[in-house]
Formats: C-alpha cells, structure tokens, sequence
C-alpha cells in the first residue's frame, strides 16, 4: 500500500477551520498547510432596511447560520470534521454578541473533537490576507487597512509583531461612503453604489481636506461639510442631488480616497519597507485600487491587493493568520473569552 494516499494525507497536513462571526457577516473556511480550501460566508440581508448593522439582528442571524455555515466549509473542502487539527475563531475586535457565537461555537466543536483552539485578532487577520495570495509580502510591509468599522495604517514587521501608526480619530472610511450615501438618497451600504454611480462623473465638487498630525485619519468634518454643501444648494434647488448625482459621488470618492492616500504616501515616505497591501472592505472601490497601485509605482514598492472576497470580513484570513499561530504553537486556553475592544500587538 502506498503510504501517502488521501486519508494518510489529509492527517499528516495542518488542517484548520476558522470561524469568523465579529460583524455582520457569518463566515467559515478549510485551511489545509496555509491554503484556503473553502472560504464560505452568509451574509446578513436583515440589516439593509435599518440603514446599518443592528447588534441584536446579527447576533440572532450568527446563531441560526453558524451550523450550516460551518458545515458548507467542510464539505465544499471535503474534510471530515475529525480531520482538523485545531479550529481558529476570530476573539475580537467587534461585537460583543456577534463574538460570542463563533467564540462558543469554536469552544464547543474544539472540546468534542479534543483538538487545540487559536484566537485570532480581526485586524491582524486582514492585514495578513495576502499570505492567502502568491506571490505573498516580504517583511516589514505597510498596510492600508480600510473597511465599515476601521481606517488604519499598520507597519507590519512579522506574523505577530505590528504596529498601527496612525487611525481614525472618528469615522472609518466606509462609514463615511455609507453615510454620506445616505445624504445623497443611496441604500446602505452606500460605498458600491457611490463607485458606480462616479463612473459617470466629474469631482467637481470641492471639500474640505483635513490634515492630521503623525498618520491619523479624520472623515467627520468632510460629512459635515457635505450636508451643509446639500442644505445650501438644495434651498435654490430642491432637484440638486437628482441632477448632480453623479458629479457629487465623484467628488465625495475622490476626497475620500486622496485623503486615504495623501496620509499613506507620507508614512511610506517615513518607513522603508518592502510591499504595500491594501485590505479590507473599502479596497473594492475602483479609484483606490488604481491610486493606490500607482502610489506603489511611483515609490518603486510592490503593491498587494487581495481579490475582494478575501478584502470583506470572511473566515480565510482568520485560517491563514492562525496557521501562522499554529506554527508557533500558540494556542488559546479552553476558558478564552470573546472581547469587543483589543489593541494590535
Ligand atoms: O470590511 P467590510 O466588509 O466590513 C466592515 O468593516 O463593516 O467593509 C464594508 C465597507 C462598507 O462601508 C462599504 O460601503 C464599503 O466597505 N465598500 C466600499 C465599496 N465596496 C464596499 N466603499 C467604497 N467603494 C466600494 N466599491
Ligand atoms: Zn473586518
């Protein structure tokens, strides 16, 4: 019999299942020597008539999709659940309710199968996405971490060493996109739709550009500029946003990405390093992707940008950042709890 057939393999390979449960998105995925082998998420549709994620909805959705999500993982990778050599959960940051379902799912099926735990960090998940990609970064890199609840640039230097040198002081980019699409009559999540409709426009509109200290962000004062622009254009107009449209969504994603790029480019300019990645949900926007491959060019740098699934909230980060745990043997303990505030180390 030859030694190394399906079965032998699949126990001889690392095999994890992550799970990711931090927002609004329940996600799960087969990790086998640091490869996504299936990478599933059930988004939450419940949210979209309120405008936004409501705490309470997406813990209920987490709780009724988590098996069949889990499940999907599995089967879609073809790994029986005695196959896994440990499970991944996302700790924290997020919501607290949210959290706790992945945290008590991956505790239970972990105990059952008697196999080791890893917590993993949300943020440092996304900013290791690339490791799911080839070719992958070289040490350090920065990363533009950029999504609904966060706006971050992080040096990273390894695995497990990073530093975030510079944050929002207020809204995260997205959540600027989404509620300045609100202003502008677009359903949430706006920041797709504000994409698109630019497409068609100019960025004629001019809005304030705040400049912080060190790498912080600040998207606050553009919303607020934007709804008195609206207030005041609309009182000789009541027809403004319908005619301009287009126009205004171009000029709310230009502002939006210089100011992203403007701060980045700086701390690129201070810190030499070997790649620039770009992650989380923003990094879909078509401009910023352009922007910031030239930024890259420009700088003689290369540039990562993960495919958009694996930019999302979604379960395969959280399986690649813990083979990476795995590897070092850092395991959580059984009495791990979920926590909705945790700093980067
Ligand atoms: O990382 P993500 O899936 O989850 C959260 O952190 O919530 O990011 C979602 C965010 C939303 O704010 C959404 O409007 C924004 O990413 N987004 C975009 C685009 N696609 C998603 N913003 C601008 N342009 C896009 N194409
Ligand atoms: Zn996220």
């Amino acid at each position: 019999m030859h030694l190394l057939h399906g079965d032998y393999l699949w126990r001889m390979a690392i095999t994890l299942l992550a799970i990711e449960s931090s927002c609004d998105d329940t996600a799960a995925a087969i990790i086998r020597d640091g490869r996504v082998c299936s990478n599933v998420v059930a988004d939450q549709r419940v949210h979209e008539r309120y405008g936004g994620v409501v705490p309470e909805l997406a813990s209920r959705a987490h709780q009724s999709n988590i098996v069949p999500v889990v499940d999907a993982a599995l089967k879609e990778a073809g790994v029986p659940p005695d196959q896994l050599s440990a499970i991944a959960f996302t700790r924290g940051p997020g919501l607290l309710g949210s959290l706790l379902v992945g945290v008590s799912f991956a505790k239970g099926m972990a105990l059952s199968l008697d196999i080791p735990l890893i917590e993993v960090h949300h943020l440092q998940a996304h900013v290791l996405t690339p490791f799911a990609m080839d070719p992958t970064p070289e040490f350090p890199y920065l990363c533009l971490l950029v999504s609904g609840g966060h706006t971050q640039i992080v040096l990273v230097e390894d695995f497990q060493r990073m530093q975030v040198l510079g944050s929002t002081i207020d809204d995260a980019a997205g959540e600027a996109f989404d509620k300045i699409g609100k202003m502008l009559g677009l359903g949430y999540p706006a920041g797709p739709q504000i994409d698109n409709i630019a497409r068609d426009g100019q960025p004629v509109h001019t809005l304030p550009h705040p400049r912080l200290d060190g790498y912080d962000y600040s998207f606050s004062g553009l919303k607020t500029a934007m709804l008195y622009y609206l207030q005041k254009q609309i009182k000789s107009d009541p027809d403004f946003i319908r005619k301009n449209r287009a126009d205004l969504c171009a000029s709310v994603q230009h502002h939006i990405v210089h100011i992203l790029l403007d701060t980045f480019r700086r701390a690129v300019t201070d810190y030499p390093v070997k790649g620039l990645v770009l992650a989380g949900g923003v990094t879909a926007n078509s401009l910023l992707r352009t922007e910031f491959k030239a930024l890259g060019e420009e700088a003689g740098i290369q540039t990562f940008i993960p495919p958009f699934e694996l930019c999302t909230d979604n379960a395969a980060m959280i399986g690649i950042a813990g083979y990476f745990k795995y590897l070092a043997e850092d395991f959580a303990e059984l009495n791990v709890s979920a926590q909705a505030r945790i700093q980067m180390r």
